[in-house]
């Protein structure tokens, strides 16, 4: 199936870690099945079986000596496997496609953070994701302190999983992050949309409503 001609929309979710991403991706499913449309909520690690499989390598905070090009190759895994089983035949079906994360995160945490650089991300993009990419992506912007705040807190929460490998990162880390996304939405303000994630809940769902309706 080619990316070119399938019929649904797709939304993808960016930002730094405990931006509230997950928790907006669900209140738009929410309103979009409402409306009576055909949804499909997916996220990046996982998604998928294998997906999920793949994500419990990532995240183990054990697996220190994963290089970056593993580590990037992983994520695209995780992508392309995603792409083929749900998302494409999902879109080709009509449905609306929400997925938290995309390869903008990849463009953000692999290309940028960890220094591999934009062409390399994009080359592997087209490989596993045949150039698909979100008609619309919400960035949701907060800064490094909240982040880093809300990711120690949820950090706290995970007992049993070892999901914190990412979370660890440096200050710094976080802070490329950060830039490469502002930078991106500069680069492509048709396709980002950059909506300010320490506002409350409710004014960020309205905001994010709005958005999606415009667009
Ligand atoms: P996750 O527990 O799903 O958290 P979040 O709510 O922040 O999405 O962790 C995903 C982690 O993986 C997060 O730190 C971002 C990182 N990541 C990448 O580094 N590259 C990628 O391509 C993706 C999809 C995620």
């Amino acid at each position: 199936m080619s990316t070119t001609d399938v019929r649904g929309r797709f939304i993808s979710f960016e930002g730094t870690d405990g931006c509230g991403k997950s928790t907006q991706m669900r209140l738009l499913a929410a309103k979009l099945r409402a409306e009576g449309q055909d949804v499909l909520e997916t996220a990046e690690p996982g998604g998928t079986r294998i997906g999920l499989q793949i994500r419990s390598i990532l995240l183990d905070s054990t697996n220190q000596e994963l290089s970056p090009t593993a580590e990037m190759l992983l994520y695209f895994a995780c992508r392309a496997q995603n792409v083929d089983e749900w998302i494409l035949p999902a879109l080709d079906r009509g449905a609306t496609v929400l997925s938290d994360r995309f390869t903008d995160s990849t463009l953000a945490y692999q290309g940028a953070a960890r220094g591999l650089g934009r062409e390399v991300v994009m080359a592997l993009h087209q490989i596993a994701c045949r150039g698909l990419l979100p008609g619309l992506t919400i960035y949701l912007d907060i800064d490094l302190d909240t982040s880093l705040e809300r990711a120690h807190a949820r950090n706290r929460l995970i007992e049993d999983k070892d999901e914190r490998r990412m979370d660890e990162q440096a200050v710094e880390f976080h802070h490329r992050v950060r830039q490469e996304y502002l930078k991106l939405a500069e680069m492509e303000p048709g396709r980002i949309k950059v909506i300010d994630g320490r506002a409350d809940r409710k004014t960020i769902a309205a905001r994010i409503w709005e958005t999606v309706h415009r667009v």
